[in-house]
């Protein structure tokens, strides 16, 4: 006979008792998949997301990480990078002006996205408003009949580039600026020529900058950005504060080691010095996803300039490493020069740098290696295993240990020959469920070699002691919000990178780093 001990047999009976409790308080469609539940092996599901998550158009954006600006206007023809505003038109005459080479440029250098200032602080206007007669009109270029707008867009339409703009809310030209409700009506009747006579505009830029002693007005900045939402459904809006995409706080092409997709945008304002760190870092208990890009020239100042050359190989993939490596967009600025061409030589760079990353990530040596991790869900072939790191897709399919496990996870490469050699380290997010990696170590033959914060869409280490060779890799995530996830893994070799070589933010940044977007005058 069985006996039971009192507590037991007490439990046991509440257990059947709320059992049938259940039953009576389900639907027949419950109770049947309840059955089903013990009847049957079922296939995994993905794990839940953990809010904020990026909306489509984020996520599209992220994949891009690198695009162009180009500064253009009546700058490049006065060598100035802050005009004055009474610019004669006529001097804006780009004999040579072929938007194709600049579309070609871009599509070269695997870019897929170009943004235009179609206005800049002058006031001078690079399509033909018809609120204004301060622009191409004016000029002698194509006898007041061109449209450098329109020429970009059907470039770039060629290419497969899509198009941004950027519309200084800054105008040192038109006489209604200071005057808050004039200024803003002018201002949003030229955003709805931009948005509504161009086709889709994928990116819009707002900025602060302005000068010191410029007229004190206010933007009406919700009005602006309702207006964009309305006029582009799929467009990312650019500024300090976002509200898709927010400023990395600098001009050097640096994002912050630690660096967060989410922030909480009521501490955020436009034109504010006092956030450029928390613009940097972002924050992992952000309410909101606003992403950073990291705007930067490719030469020293904005517009072209003579005297002016494009920073080299290596200031490039510094600046690469330091954006796209953390987690960032990397806007690229390729000012065309006066002839209305990218200069050959920026050409010639943006190809460099293009085959360097090619070089570099085009052979993965996590490929060749069996692939161990402490725990997977669902178990073998659920379909969330550490393979899944190593296949083409960096967003949707990803290695996921099992819930619950509190311990850190770990995965693990095994090279089956004659080892690896290697000095870089990719590691992405499936970030489409939220960005979880809050701390993680990277061990080679059981010493680390680099550790880090953050994740993201994508993190590379350039291992400080340079090459190392090794059997087994092991990615160690100390820390994260939830159960990690992980899109995608590389064990790369970088020809171009030796340590002691390493630039400083000011080697890379020029004597004379102008930021021409914040409020720090040129
Ligand atoms: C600028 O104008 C705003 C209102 O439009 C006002 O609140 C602010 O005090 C003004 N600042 C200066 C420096 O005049
Ligand atoms: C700048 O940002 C800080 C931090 O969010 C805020 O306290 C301050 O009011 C902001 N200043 C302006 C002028 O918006
Ligand atoms: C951002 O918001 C979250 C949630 O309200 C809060 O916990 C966190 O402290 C905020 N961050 C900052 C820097 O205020
Ligand atoms: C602009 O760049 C193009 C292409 O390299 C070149 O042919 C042209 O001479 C340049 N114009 C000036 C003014 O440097
Ligand atoms: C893979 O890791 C698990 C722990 O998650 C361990 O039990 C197993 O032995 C490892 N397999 C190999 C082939 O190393
Ligand atoms: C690139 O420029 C930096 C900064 O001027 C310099 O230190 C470095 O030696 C240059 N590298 C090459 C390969 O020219
Ligand atoms: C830096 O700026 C100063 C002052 O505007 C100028 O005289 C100098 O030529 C600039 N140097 C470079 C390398 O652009």
């Amino acid at each position: 006979m069985v006996s039971y001990s009192f507590p037991l047999f007490f439990s046991l009976c509440l257990i059947t008792l709320s059992q049938l409790f259940s039953l009576a308080i389900s639907s027949p469609d419950q109770i049947l998949l309840s059955k089903k539940k013990i009847s049957h092996n079922q296939i995994p599901t993905p794990p839940l997301p953990i809010l904020p998550l990026p909306t489509f158009s984020q996520l599209k954006w992220q994949q891009r990480e690198v695009i162009m600006f180009l500064h253009f206007g009546v700058n490049t023809f006065t060598d100035s990078e802050w005009g004055t505003g009474h610019e004669n038109p006529a001097i804006f005459n780009p004999i040579g002006l072929d938007a194709t080479q600049w579309a070609k440029t871009a599509a070269d250098a695997g870019i897929s996205l170009m943004i235009l200032t179609a206005k800049h602080h002058d006031g001078f206007c690079l399509w033909p408003s018809k609120y204004t007669d301060h622009s191409v009109v004016e000029s002698s270029w194509k006898n007041g009949h061109g449209d450098v707008v329109q020429e970009l867009v059907n470039a770039a339409k060629d290419y497969g580039i899509d198009v941004g703009l950027y519309l200084s809310p800054w105008d040192r030209h038109d006489s209604r600026y200071g005057y808050d409700l004039a200024y803003n009506e002018y201002y949003l009747a030229q955003l709805q020529e931009l948005l509504s006579n161009y086709g889709s505009v994928r990116e819009i830029w707002f900025d602060g900058a302005k000068g010191k002693n410029a007229p004190n007005m206010s933007y009406y900045f919700d009005d602006w950005m309702a207006m964009v939402k309305q006029l582009q459904s799929s467009i990312n809006i650019f500024s300090d504060a976002g509200p898709d995409v927010r400023w990395v706080g600098n001009e050097n092409g640096f994002a912050g080691t630690t660096s967060w997709s989410t922030i909480n945008r009521t501490s955020l304002s436009i034109g504010n010095a006092s956030i450029v760190e928390y613009l940097s870092t972002g924050d992992p208990y952000g309410r909101d996803w606003l992403p950073a890009e990291c705007d930067v020239s490719i030469r020293n100042g904005w517009f072209w300039h003579k005297s002016e050359s494009p920073k080299n190989l290596t200031q490039l993939l510094e600046i690469y490493y330091n954006s796209v490596g953390r987690n960032c967009l990397l806007l690229f600025n390729v000012p065309p020069n006066t002839t209305g061409l990218i200069s050959q030589v920026d050409v010639q760079r943006l190809k460099e740098f293009r085959s360097a990353i090619d070089t570099i990530f085009s052979i993965n040596l996590a490929e060749k290696c069996d692939i161990n991790s402490s725990s997977q869900r669902g178990g073998k072939n659920g379909g969330f295993g550490p393979e899944n790191v190593i296949d083409s897709d960096h967003l949707w399919t990803y290695w996921a240990p099992s819930d619950g496990k509190k311990n850190e996870h770990w995965i693990e490469f095994r090279s089956n020959d004659q080892g690896l050699r290697f000095n870089v380290i990719r590691i992405q997010e499936a970030i489409g469920l939220g960005q979880r990696i809050k701390q993680h170590e990277i061990y080679v033959d059981d010493e680390c070699v680099a550790k880090g914060t953050t994740v993201g869409y994508k993190r590379l280490h350039r291992l400080e002691k340079g090459v190392v060779h090794g059997q087994i890799v092991r990615i160690r995530i100390k820390e994260s919000r939830g159960v990690p996830l992980i899109s995608s893994i590389g064990l790369h070799f970088d020809p171009f990178w030796h340590p002691h070589a390493q630039l400083s933010i000011q080697e890379v940044a020029g004597p004379n780093n102008t930021q021409m977007h914040h409020p720090k005058e040129p």
